[in-house]
């Protein structure tokens, strides 16, 4: 049932160009590369492919990709397809580790627990700091348009497993954790990443990767400031950046807002919503085959409900 779909798929891509929301990076989120290299699944991982670095620019890696598909009848074998990849692209996340200069292995609100079992199991995760803590490499910054990562200035922390970069709801619990754990400047520099997203997307991501670009999760950055205050009492920097709250909040009741009439009475409401009419990039053979014996319309319909799903922060 694959290669039917797949024509289907095709044709479906090249109908909707110009209807589909923003994209930056064709390569990791609208390209035919993509979309053979997930449906042939020549990586059992979904997110095998589109964590992977590129060696030679977008437009020569479309553009060879494509003369590569032309000169064998617009299909490609697993092998060929994996041949492909090899030569043009490398393991490379764009993170390297980074020590939190305000770690302290002995931190003060352990002396608070009587419990000596409670105690070393929060130690235990105190510790957990540092080894989830990474820093964008430089070559991220200086190369950005080879990297599928959305570079920021501090280091921060990674929920760990397949996830490798930093994720917006996460942020919220993260900086909770960090301020109980006595490291401001590391919850600071979390929260700074947050605003230089929003400064320059308009909007805080799910996560710092070109492929979340479109879909937000639960908008909790002005919680996450207000949280920082009230350890800190840093009034200048709620100053400084309250900026950043406005669009976000701009783009939630922009972006995002809807009027339904209840009983006679307007409403304004916010909703989770991301018009989503192709399969998520790092999902993308699951979402192919959900929707494989739909109709069209039902197909926009449940793109745009799963798209949705994941912007809402429920993972699944
Ligand atoms: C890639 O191609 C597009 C359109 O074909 C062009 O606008 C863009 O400048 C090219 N980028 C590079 C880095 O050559
Ligand atoms: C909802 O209604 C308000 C007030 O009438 C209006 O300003 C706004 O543009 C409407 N929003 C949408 C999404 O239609
Ligand atoms: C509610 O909105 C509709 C459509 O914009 C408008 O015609 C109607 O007058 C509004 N009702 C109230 C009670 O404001």
């Amino acid at each position: 049932m694959l290669f039917p779909f797949l024509l289907a798929a095709t044709v479906m891509l090249a109908d909707c160009a110009d209807k589909l929301p923003a994209c930056s990076k064709r390569v990791y989120c609208n390209s035919e590369l993509l979309q053979l290299v997930q449906l042939k699944r020549v990586y059992e991982d979904p997110r095998g492919f589109i964590d992977f670095r590129m060696n030679y620019d977008e437009n020569k890696t479309l553009s060879d990709f494509g003369k590569l598909l032309n000169s064998n009848n617009n299909d490609l074998s697993k092998d060929k397809l994996k041949e492909f990849v090899d030569k043009y692209f490398s393991t490379d996340n764009g993170l390297e580790k980074w020590m939190p200069p305000d770690f302290n292995s002995d931190p003060e609100f352990l002396n608070v627990i009587e419990d000596k079992n409670l105690r070393d199991f929060a130690r235990s995760i105190h510790y957990l700091w540092p080894d989830s803590a990474v820093i964008v490499k430089d070559d991220v910054v200086q190369n950005s348009d080879r990297y599928r990562l959305i570079p920021v200035t501090h280091g921060f922390f990674t929920p760990g497993g397949l996830f490798t970069e930093m994720y917006y709801w996460d942020s919220y619990w993260i900086v909770k954790g960090l301020l109980v754990s006595g490291m401001q400047e590391s919850a600071k520099g979390v929260i700074e990443n947050l605003f230089e997203l929003v400064d320059k997307l308009g909007y805080v991501p799910a996560g710092n990767r070109w492929y979340y670009e479109r879909h937000s999760q639960p908008p909790l950055l002005t919680e996450m400031v207000a949280t920082y205050y009230s350890h800190t009492n840093d009034i200048e920097f709620i100053r400084n950046n309250i900026e950043y709250l406005e669009t976000e909040i701009n783009f939630w009741s922009t972006e995002r807002s809807f009027n339904i009439t209840k009983d006679g009475k307007n409403y304004t409401v916010l909703r989770y919503f991301v018009p989503g009419d192709r399969p998520r990039p790092y999902s993308y053979y699951f979402d192919s085959e959900l929707i494989e014996d739909s109709s069209e319309q039902d197909r926009i319909e449940i793109l745009n409900g799963i798209w949705s799903a994941f912007e809402s922060g429920w993972d699944f």
